[in-house]
């Protein structure tokens, strides 16, 4: 079933995340903009939580032309419920295309789950789950919770500020579908972004960022920004090692692990800290093999390597 999408990108990342859709999702309709990768898709949802580039990833609701507000209140609402709310059939449909999405992801993570508990069971240990699911998405006969986020910028956000038009939409919404406000636990969330060029309205199909990597028990490096690094890579390397002579606590080194395949990664960096962080990360990711780790200066590498990576902030005195 094609599905329209779109994800959140750093600044500057739009283009690799825009060809990591047409390449790997073999997404269609891709538009980007500012911060933002739209897309059409009918890759099964597990495949689109793989991206490697993106921010965060939302079902698409609504992208329109930018909205002007009246400084009153009360008309605001009206234009908003107009605009942004529109008709209650629209919003029946695509929550239960987000339902759907859930459904996918919930029945992929329960195989999966049952797949970790018969490998415990052989290695008689303790199962333990990655929760980046939605928990609660089973949407009863009763109206479901759901909380607005609102983002805004240029002329709008001169006269609201981001929580008020936040508790505004919230408000037509409620009035609109019957739907219960909750702040604090939701059943679904809305997002708006709403600023001088576009109107775009979406629900997040995931809690956690995609770019949250499960492994990462300690953060360095953005891993959006270590994979963009990585993706310069020749992917087909064999017998080689690859350097990050300053890997911290390694995240260059584990996107580029997981890249490409039949090659061994070495990190080496000053700081035993930094050292014994990105041993817990490799450990995590089920690297240890692969990665290997190493207290020792940039200054002293005398050997030769097929690549070296590296990302450093580097201080003037
Ligand atoms: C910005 S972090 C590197 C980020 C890392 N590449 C990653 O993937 O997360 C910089 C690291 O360089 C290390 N460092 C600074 N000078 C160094 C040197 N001469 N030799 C090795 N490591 C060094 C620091 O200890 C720090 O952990």
């Amino acid at each position: 079933m094609m599905r329209r999408f779109y994800c959140t990108a750093g600044a500057g990342m739009e283009d690799l995340l825009a060809e990591e859709v047409k390449n790997n999702l073999c997404g269609t309709e891709v538009e980007q903009i500012s911060g933002r990768v739209f897309f059409c898709s009918n890759a099964h949802l597990h495949t689109v939580t793989q991206l490697k580039s993106a921010e965060r990833l939302f079902l698409l609701l609504c992208k329109a032309p930018p909205i002007s507000l009246p400084n009153n209140p009360a008309k605001a609402a009206v234009v908003i419920q107009q605009s942004i709310v529109g008709d209650a059939d629209t919003w029946k449909r695509n929550v239960l295309t987000w339902t759907t999405l859930q459904g996918e992801l919930q029945d992929r993570h329960q195989r999966g789950q049952k797949r970790q508990r018969e490998e415990d069971e052989i290695l008689n240990v303790d199962a333990t789950s990655t929760n980046s699911l939605n928990s609660n998405i089973h949407l009863g006969k009763d109206p479901p919770s759901f909380r607005v986020s609102c983002r805004c910028s240029g002329i709008i956000a001169r006269s609201y500020t981001s929580q008020r038009l936040s508790r505004i939409i919230g408000m037509a919404i409620k009035e609109k579908l019957g739907w219960k406000v909750d702040l604090r636990e939701p059943i679904l969330e809305v997002n708006v972004y709403l600023s001088d060029d576009h109107c775009i309205v979406g629900m997040p199909l995931l809690k956690h960022p995609l770019a949250s990597r499960h492994y990462m028990k300690h953060n360095g490096l953005r891993s959006t920004i270590a994979w963009a690094m990585t993706s310069l890579c020749p992917k087909q390397l064999n017998d080689c090692v690859i350097l990050d002579p300053m890997c911290g606590v390694g995240a260059v080194l584990l996107e580029a692990a997981q890249e490409c395949s039949n090659t061994v990664f070495l990190g080496m960096d000053t700081d035993m800290t930094q050292l014994q962080k990105a041993a817990e990360n490799v450990k995590a990711a089920g690297m240890e093999g692969r990665v290997h780790l190493l207290q020792c200066s940039a200054m002293g590498v005398d050997k030769h390597f097929t690549i070296v990576f590296c990302y450093h902030l580097f201080s003037t005195f």
